[in-house]
């Protein structure tokens, strides 16, 4: 089984940029990438910030270009992203309790996508009732689990992303359900703009860049954004574990 996933699209209307980069060429170029190389991949997972400020015409963007995406996709939010609004577009990607949440069987298992946004929060949060749909999910699950969420679990050792991380109730939450069913074999996130690999009680977790603009690497309590090259991931999944690769894809504006 092959995933790829794509987050932190941050996606804003028509001419915009961020640092100086414009968004919606980042990911035209991201999809150009996984439609020569990864066109037999199972699945693609957006993992929420699609949007920059959760605007329509940025929505407009994303649904363009994932019209030409030669994979099939599921979505979830982040912090940026209007629920209502991606909803509206996706109706595929609710989970019937009003959350971005879905599920999808593959040879590999079964991809869990947790809808962690919080409307007016930084951080992420999972409520009883988006709990109770993971836990039938996960209970139901005919073999291992892949869980994908915009919000990571793992402390990074960098403050000022740390704090605005899956808040403590719900990692207590999530553990608890994690330890019940013993089904997930890994937790992938976003939200923090930077590749990284661990664990969170011995669950391995994965963060990614950003198809746009990534985080300073620096360990001091201080945030910055910097224009860092983008990057998605693939998980080549077989029946001795799982590979995940960090594919810096080419991009038209740092070839220029
Ligand atoms: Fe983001």
């Amino acid at each position: 089984m092959k995933l790829i996933q794509i987050t932190d699209l941050h996606l804003v209307p028509a001419g915009g940029r961020i640092l100086g980069i414009d968004p919606a060429a980042r990911l035209r170029d991201c999809i150009d990438d996984i439609n020569a190389h990864h066109a037999d991949a199972d699945l693609v997972v957006l993992t929420g910030d699609l949007a920059n400020n959760g605007e329509p015409g940025a929505y407009d963007i994303l649904d363009a270009e994932l019209a030409r995406l030669r994979v099939p996709f599921r979505l979830t939010l982040g912090n940026h992203d209007d629920r209502a609004e991606v909803l509206a577009r996706h109706p595929g990607a609710a989970d019937g309790a009003g959350f971005a949440q879905s599920v999808w069987d593959g040879p590999g298992g079964r991809v869990i996508l947790a809808d962690t946004l919080q409307t007016g929060a930084v951080e992420g949060h999972l409520c009883a009732a988006r709990l109770s749909v993971l836990d039938g999910w996960m209970a139901s699950a005919p073999g291992p689990v892949w869980l994908f969420l915009h919000h990571p679990p793992m402390a990074l050792g960098m403050p000022a992303l740390d704090r605005v991380r899956l808040d403590a109730p719900s990692r207590a939450a999530l553990l608890s359900l994690a330890q019940r069913h013993g089904r997930i074999a890994h937790i992938a996130a976003g939200h923090v703009h930077r590749p990284s690999a661990g664990q969170w009680y011995g669950i391995p977790v994965t963060t990614l860049r950003s198809t746009c603009h990534q985080t300073a690497f620096q360990f001091e309590d201080r945030f910055a954004s910097v224009p860092e090259p983008p990057a998605y991931a693939v998980f080549v999944i077989g029946d001795e574990g799982a590979a995940v690769h960090f594919h810096d894809f080419p991009t038209r504006d740092l070839r220029a």
